[in-house]
């Protein structure tokens, strides 16, 4: 069986916790390949918010593997978090999750390097989500790193200390005050928690599932703009997000990659500093922005909201392979009367239908052009078929130009609030 994977088409936040977990039916294994708890994947159904950052979003449901591949980074302290929060709903979790002993460790002073780098650029700051996630995959590269395996080995500590240590010496040359101790009591007495959780070989444990006929579904984090290769750098996080980090991350080879589900919003949004050719600092923007809640699930902060973006969205699918595509948050694009699409944009005086190499300090303006909007509202809608004409054409509008099947629609955050467009399809 090949691994079909999932991933964001975006700047992150397409809705991949929630369709991941409206998926997993159709799996046996849903396994995270990349980024770390610098995601933030929420879940909602029965009336409750889960948001989930380390653990794969396959984790609700019975009979499920969970796996977090050795392409993720783990903070322990936020780990033991989510497990808390996880506690009351009495799930099996140690039966359910493994973790590669290869996945890289966030230790207490990674978190401190990201918030001192981020003082440091001022205003050209990446916005980065504060977790430590640039310095451990830079110790990671580094080849300095210490890992989930390292703790199960006798010198464990030693090898903390010089790491730690390491990082001090960096930290000094820094205009930025800290407190560790408090944070390192806390993140040593999080490492315990690994002592009831299945420490793997993930790469053996994804390849041993696949023979045995088993599907296994790779869970993305963040999104295709903001993978460190093709994504618009250096306002980018730290990890390939893209169908290629499923190879890397899980220990796949890339003729076993199935089909690939590329997930995109209905419209455009952003969380942290960079480049947004179609960003709204209007009022529709803060229409988008109330009418999505696009506050993030990791931070808090004020997602930027703007209209969707062909180009950019063309690119994404290129590079992903994608072979299906599913489009979110439908619903909040209700009662808008014009919906505008960014087919090309100008540049340097000249229109051009891709990304150029650097978009950073460039003027890159939008072309647009605008369809019409529906007036129903949709979260009540429980078959495609019943959706309004003007929803329909645009759908059909971007299958069109995008040249990729959408087979599924979101409309809410509700595991049941989405719609199916292909028999083959059934979700639960
Ligand atoms: P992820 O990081 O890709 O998993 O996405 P997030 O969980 O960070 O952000 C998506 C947000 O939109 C969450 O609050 C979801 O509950 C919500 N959401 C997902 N799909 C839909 C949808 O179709 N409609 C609406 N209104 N909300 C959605
Ligand atoms: P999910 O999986 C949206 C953004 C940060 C910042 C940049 C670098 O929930 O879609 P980092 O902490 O990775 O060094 O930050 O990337 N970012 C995300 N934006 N969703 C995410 O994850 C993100 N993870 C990182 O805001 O701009
Ligand atoms: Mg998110």
């Amino acid at each position: 069986m090949k691994v079909d994977v999932l991933l964001g088409l975006q700047w992150g936040d397409e809705g991949k916790g929630k369709v991941v977990d409206v998926l997993t039916p159709k799996y046996d294994v849903i396994a995270r390949f990349q980024g770390g708890p610098n995601a933030g994947h929420t879940l909602e159904f029965d009336g409750i918010k889960h948001v989930l950052h380390t653990i794969p979003s396959g984790i609700f449901h019975g009979d499920k593997s969970n796996v977090v591949g050795n392409g993720v980074v783990i903070d322990p302290i936020i780990f033991v978090k989510e497990i808390e929060a996880l506690k009351q709903y009495d799930l099996p979790i140690n039966k359910r999750l493994s973790i590669s002993r290869k996945a890289h460790l966030i230790l207490p002073t990674h978190r401190l390097l990201d918030a001192a780098s981020e003082k440091a650029k001022g205003k050209e700051k990446i916005g980065s989500t504060l977790k430590g996630i640039g310095p451990t995959y830079m110790d990671k590269t580094g080849r300095n790193g210490l890992r989930i395996g390292d703790f199960e080995s006798p010198n464990f500590n030693e090898k903390y200390e010089a790491l730690k240590n390491k990082h001090l010496q960096i930290l000094a040359q820094y205009d930025f005050e800290y407190e560790l101790e408090e944070l390192e009591a806390l993140w040593f007495e999080a490492m315990n928690e690994f002592k009831n959780y299945k420490l793997v070989d993930s790469e053996h444990t994804i390849n041993d599932y696949r023979k045995e006929g088993k599907k296994v579904l790779a869970e993305g984090a963040q999104g295709t703009l903001l993978d460190i290769d093709f994504g618009s750098y250096p306002f980018v996080t730290s990890s390939n997000t893209i169908t290629a980090g499923a190879c890397t991350g899980l220990g796949v080879a890339p003729n076993q990659i199935g089909s690939v589900y590329g997930i995109f919003k209905a419209y455009c949004t952003r969380v942290g500093s960079g480049p947004f050719p179609t960003e709204l600092n209007d009022s529709t923007g803060e229409n988008i922005r109330k009418a999505g809640n696009e506050f993030g699930a990791t931070t808090g902060r004020p997602r930027r909201c703007g209209w969707i973006d062909l180009p950019a969205l063309k690119y994404a699918i290129m590079i992903n392979g994608v072979t299906e595509l599913i489009m979110t948050k439908a619903d909040v694009l209700s009662y808008f009367e014009k919906i505008k699409v960014c087919t090309a944009y100008v540049y340097r005086g000249e229109t051009i239908d891709y990304l150029p190499f650097d978009v950073v300090g460039e003027e890159l303006t939008p072309v647009y052009e605008e369809l019409n909007g529906w007036s129903e509202d949709l979260t009540d809608l429980k078959d495609i078929s019943n959706i309004p004409k003007n929803l329909n054409d645009y759908i059909e509008y971007l299958e069109k130009v995008l040249e990729t099947p959408i087979s599924i629609v979101s409309v809410g955050p509700d595991r049941s609030q989405t719609l199916v467009r292909k028999s083959k399809w059934t979700v639960a």
